[in-house]
């Protein structure tokens, strides 16, 4: 038998972990118990700060529910989410790149027909978002679906503003050209929720704790890898210290000032507006995942 000691214990632990079950499990467990074990030597972790640590965490946890998720943002601003992203969603050279899908998406959003505008008939810079969704060669993928979502002028989601109707969100499949339009409100950027720990956390920092002004989007097509992305105003204030590492140069693009009269498709808008193109580009999902995707 033996007892653990200053000089043992990471090995006793790391022996226990070994017998998880599931490969994966103990691989995962092992590095967690050896990463946590290496930076409280590392760091000389005191009581009071085991304590504080713990704390932190309980009050995490107290604070979430169904619409608010501390834990996300906690790995959101340590930078952790938007790693996972980049190792598990990486695109070909040519893709349109992963961001993070953030906390605010809502399910079963309207249709929005092409050139309607997103529901909500809110005050702000009047935008039109347009373009194609292609494949990585260029061809247009017609019936391609658009899942986008944003914030208002105050920064405000639809799901922080109690039995909202509808607001800044849609859907829209792509047409026979791969072709999508619609018309918005220009987002501003906003600050991530701060009346949490991981606010507490981030303001003794100086970090910045704002998001750049983005537009959010899920891509789908029948044979593709679906995409979850974010366009970025270029600049926009923040686009460099996103809080979240969400930003991608690939995904800054230009909110173009157009007067008034100028033309949209057949019709001549009578006010001046921004205007956003951008073409998305989907690859391909490999055959086996085709395969396993439920008809
Ligand atoms: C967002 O873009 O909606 C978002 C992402 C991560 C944390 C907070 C907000
Ligand atoms: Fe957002």
């Amino acid at each position: 038998m033996t007892f653990a000691t200053e000089d043992n214990i990471t090995d006793i632990a790391l022996e226990r972990w070994r017998t998880a079950h599931d490969p994966r499990l103990r691989e995962l467990m092992t590095a967690a118990v050896q990463h946590l074990h290496d930076f409280a030597r590392e760091v000389n972790f005191t009581e009071s700060e085991w304590l504080a640590a713990t704390e932190f965490l309980t009050a995490t946890g107290q604070i979430s529910d169904a619409k608010r998720q501390e834990f996300i943002l906690l790995s959101d601003v340590l930078g952790l989410s938007m790693l996972t992203v980049m190792m598990n969603a990486r695109t070909s050279a040519g893709a349109t790149p992963n961001s993070v899908l953030g906390p605010f998406h809502i399910d079963a959003s309207p249709v929005i027909d092409r050139n309607a505008a997103l529901p909500g008939d809110l005050p702000g810079e009047a935008l039109y978002v347009c373009g194609t969704v292609r494949d990585l060669d260029g061809t247009p993928i017609a019936g391609a679906l658009l899942d986008m979502w944003q914030a208002d002028e105050d920064g405000t989601y639809e799901t922080q503003i109690p039995d909202s109707e509808a607001r800044l969100r849609g859907l829209q499949r792509t047409d026979a050209q791969g072709r999508f339009a619609f018309w918005t409100i220009a987002p501003k950027g906003y600050s991530i929720p701060m009346d949490g720990p991981v606010g507490t956390l981030v303001r003794q920092t100086r970090i910045s704790h704002y998001r750049p002004a983005h537009v959010h989007f899920l891509l789908s097509a029948e044979g593709y890898k679906p995409v979850t992305t974010q366009l970025f105003r270029a600049g926009a204030e923040y686009i460099d210290t996103d809080v979240v590492f969400g930003a991608r140069p690939e995904l800054v693009v230009p909110f173009v000032a157009r007067p008034a009269a100028t033309m949209v498709d057949d019709r001549v808008i009578a006010q001046p507006h921004l205007r956003v193109d951008y073409d998305f580009v989907l690859e391909k999902a490999d055959a086996l995942a085709i395969a396993l995707t439920p008809a």
